[in-house]
């Protein structure tokens, strides 16, 4: 059995990406704080074996432990890592950022990715053609009112993608780069603190992405022959033509 490591698995795409996987018949290493939501999501994907393991992925020592923790047949037969963990932490002027906020994005979205990468990439490495998907955002490709760290933390996403391609290029592991638009997910709640009424009017007037729309991009990408890697997808609504223009009815 092949098996994905997807970071960020108990909302939104990381749910999403699990669920298509097994459908397209991978085992699972389900990744994410809130090991209830985890915990439900293994009770319905019963299709493949699924590991669940409760990591915050700023903390590198509960990365390697919960890595270091998986069986044999489980570690040697890992052929994907999706690094989907992330967040937004507020929005408005550079100036009345808060610190904390800027840490929570800079430590999840950045070095969460670098620690989960760092321990994953030699397990990617017993297997030609394996993946590594980072989810980074149209936010990596441009800048918007507002969005300033979280921005510069896709931006480094992206950088890091093209970096480890050309890093893992001789081991033949396939570096992928998804960068999504507006997407209703949790995302927007996180990023403004649990109010409900201002999360949601993001998504007012137009047809958002759904969660599934970018697990698909996933599973296409997996799919590939062995000498087909998609280096990069732009994903957004149609009724989105950039990171700050979204037309709305
Ligand atoms: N929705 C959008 O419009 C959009 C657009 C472009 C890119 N993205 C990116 O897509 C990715 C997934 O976001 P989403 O839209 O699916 O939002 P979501 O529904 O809020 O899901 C985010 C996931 O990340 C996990 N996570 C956050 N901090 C973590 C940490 N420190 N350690 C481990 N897991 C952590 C959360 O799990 P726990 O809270 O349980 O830990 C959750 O499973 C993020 O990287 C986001 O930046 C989203």
């Amino acid at each position: 059995m092949k098996y994905a490591i997807i970071t960020g698995a108990s909302s939104g795409f990381g749910a999403a990406i699990a669920k298509r996987l097994q459908h397209q018949g991978y085992g699972l290493v389900l990744l994410a704080r809130r090991y209830d939501r985890l915990l439900a999501l293994q009770k319905s994907l019963l299709a493949t074996p699924v590991v669940i393991a409760k990591v915050d992925v700023c903390n590198v020592n509960e990365v390697e432990k919960a890595i270091s923790n998986l069986g044999a047949e489980v570690a040697d037969n890992i052929y994907i890592l999706v690094n989907n963990a992330g967040l937004a932490v507020g929005r408005g002027p550079i100036e009345s950022g808060m610190i904390d906020d800027w840490n929570r994005m800079i430590d999840t979205n950045v070095k969460g990715l670098l620690h989960v990468s760092k321990v994953v990439i030699p397990l990617l490495k017993k297997h030609p053609n394996s993946h590594l998907i980072n989810i980074s955002s149209i936010a990596g490709k441009e800048t918007y009112g507002g969005g300033n760290v979280y921005c510069a933390s896709k931006h480094a996403v992206d950088a890091l993608s093209r970096a480890m391609r050309i890093d893992l290029v001789e081991q033949q592991i396939r570096v992928s780069n998804i960068a999504p638009g507006a997407a209703e997910t949790e995302f927007s709640l996180v990023r403004f603190k649990g109010d409900k009424q201002t999360a949601k009017s993001v998504y007012n007037g137009f047809d958002a992405l759904q969660a599934d729309d970018i697990a698909q991009a996933v599973g296409f990408i997996v799919s590939r022959p062995p000498h087909v890697s998609i280096a990069d997808l732009t994903i957004m609504p149609s009724a989105q033509a950039n990171a700050s223009l979204i037309h709305k009815n």
